[in-house]
């Protein structure tokens, strides 16, 4: 598998394993990225899961890539990790929004899909503030959203990769991923 750091001046890089996944932290004074291969949608659904055991209450994921490029697989792989692991989780392409109240202890996760949003405003229609407010949100299509979307977030980008099946996936984090994108390096 191929390692791409990412990142103006890295000041640091570590190789990671996760989940038998490979790929590479680099770390600059802002941001943390890490780039992977996903040999497979299994992966992507691991890389999701391992991402999943990481998040907490307030965190905002903007999930990037063209149609097809594995969003709602992602969303799908880190709702189950966090819930019983048989969710239910359709494509929220119509309702532009899908909610998912997990255990009472635990954050609920908003999986929105903001690709049909007209204008960027209209997401306060969908309960936006209160997602804010204590929840995890999942967002596809975040460009949708302009100067709204929280600059304190993870970046999931995904692209092609070398294969059908396979894809690229570049997490970019701000501060508060910054340690736990770190502790995905082996110690
Ligand atoms: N490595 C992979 N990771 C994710 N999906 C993959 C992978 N390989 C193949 N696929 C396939 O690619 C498709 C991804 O579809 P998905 O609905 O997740 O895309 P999306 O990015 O959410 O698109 P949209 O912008 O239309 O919402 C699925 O059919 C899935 O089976
Ligand atoms: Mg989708």
């Amino acid at each position: 598998m191929t390692a791409r750091p990412r990142g103006r001046n890295p000041t640091g890089v570590a190789t990671i394993g996760l989940n038998g996944l490979k790929g590479r932290v680099a770390t600059t004074s802002a941001d943390t990225a890490v780039s992977l291969d996903l040999v497979t949608e299994s992966e992507t659904s691991a890389l999701a899961a391992r991402i999943a055991r990481l998040a907490r209450a307030g965190d905002v994921l903007a999930l990037r890539g063209e149609l097809g490029s594995g969003k709602t697989v992602f969303a799908r792989g880190f709702i189950r990790a966090r819930g019983r692991g048989d969710e239910e989780v359709p494509s929220p392409t119509f309702t532009l929004v899908e909610v998912y109240e997990l255990a009472d202890d635990r954050p609920a996760v908003w999986h929105f899909d903001l690709y049909r949003l007209s204008k960027s405003e209209d997401v306060y229609e969908l309960g936006f503030e209160e997602a804010l407010g204590g929840a995890i949100l999942l967002i596809e299509w975040p460009e949708r959203l302009g100067p709204l979307l929280p600059r304190e977030r993870l970046d999931v980008e995904l692209s092609a990769g070398s294969s059908p099946a396979a894809r690229r996936a570049r997490l970019v984090g701000s501060r508060s991923w910054a340690r736990r994108l770190a502790d995905l390096a082996p110690r």
